[in-house]
């Protein structure tokens, strides 16, 4: 991380400190059991739980971002740490997409593969996201290939953009390759589930950048 953001790794253990001391984790923990009446599962709360959502939060804030695009929303866990980066750096805000109906049990991307992380309805979307954090953010409804193009044109540049919706090939090209027109110079595009299939790599090698995998603390460049 300290590698690709430049920052010293003092200085991002700091923060990751300060994330901790926020209790932003407990937080969206109490937060679901309360909506939802069951203790927090890891598939429930997605991959991005853990060391992802701490990756996430860590390049935000290294990247201090103005506007920020995310699709796939969910219960909000990737928005609230997103969120909390932005409130931490004490600028920016977030403009999120998801889509108006889920199914119960996920839908099937178009490569076949079940989704796994929904929401039962739409008013669930990014139900765990703290109140104090929400005066930053922006939900957009509908699905990314509909939307997208729209959005990031309405917003001009934008700083950084997180790819977490539909996971087929097909969607993850078309929302990085529709982001990266839009990114402004120094921008950061990430992704959450980059070994669902080739995409991110081809995409980088397209786009003629070379692809950085987090898997925790410390990051290889692949
Ligand atoms: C993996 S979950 C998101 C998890 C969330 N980022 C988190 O970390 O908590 C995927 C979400 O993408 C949404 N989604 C699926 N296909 C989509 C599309 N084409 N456009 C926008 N959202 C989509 C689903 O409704 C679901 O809420």
């Amino acid at each position: 991380m300290s590698r690709f953001t430049g920052v010293p790794e003092e200085q991002l253990t700091t923060w990751l400190r300060e994330l901790g001391a926020s209790r932003l984790g407990a937080r969206l923990e109490e937060r679901w059991r309360n909506d939802t009446g069951s203790a927090l599962s890891g598939y429930s709360g997605g991959s991005t739980l853990g060391p992802s959502n701490e990756g996430l939060y860590l390049l935000v804030r290294a990247s201090h971002p103005d506007k920020v695009v995310e699709t796939g929303v969910a219960s909000g866990f990737s928005t609230s740490y997103i969120l909390q980066a932005l409130k931490d750096v004490g600028r920016g805000s977030l403009c999120s997409l998801d889509l108006p109906v889920t199914r119960l049990t996920g839908s099937v991307n178009a490569d076949g593969v079940r989704e796994k992380v929904h929401v039962r309805s739409v008013t669930e979307t990014g139900q765990v996201i703290p109140d104090d954090l929400r005066d930053r953010w922006r939900l957009v409804v509908g699905s990314s290939t509909e939307r997208l193009a729209t959005l990031l044109e309405g917003l001009g540049k934008i700083d950084f953009f997180f790819h977490d919706s539909d996971h087929s090939y097909q969607n993850m090209m078309f929302e990085y390759r529709t982001a990266w027109t839009r990114l402004a110079i120094g921008g950061v595009l990430a992704s959450d589930d980059i070994d669902w299939n080739s995409s991110f790599f081809d995409f980088a090698k397209e786009a003629q950048r070379a692809p950085v995998k987090w898997v925790g603390r410390g990051a290889i460049r692949v």
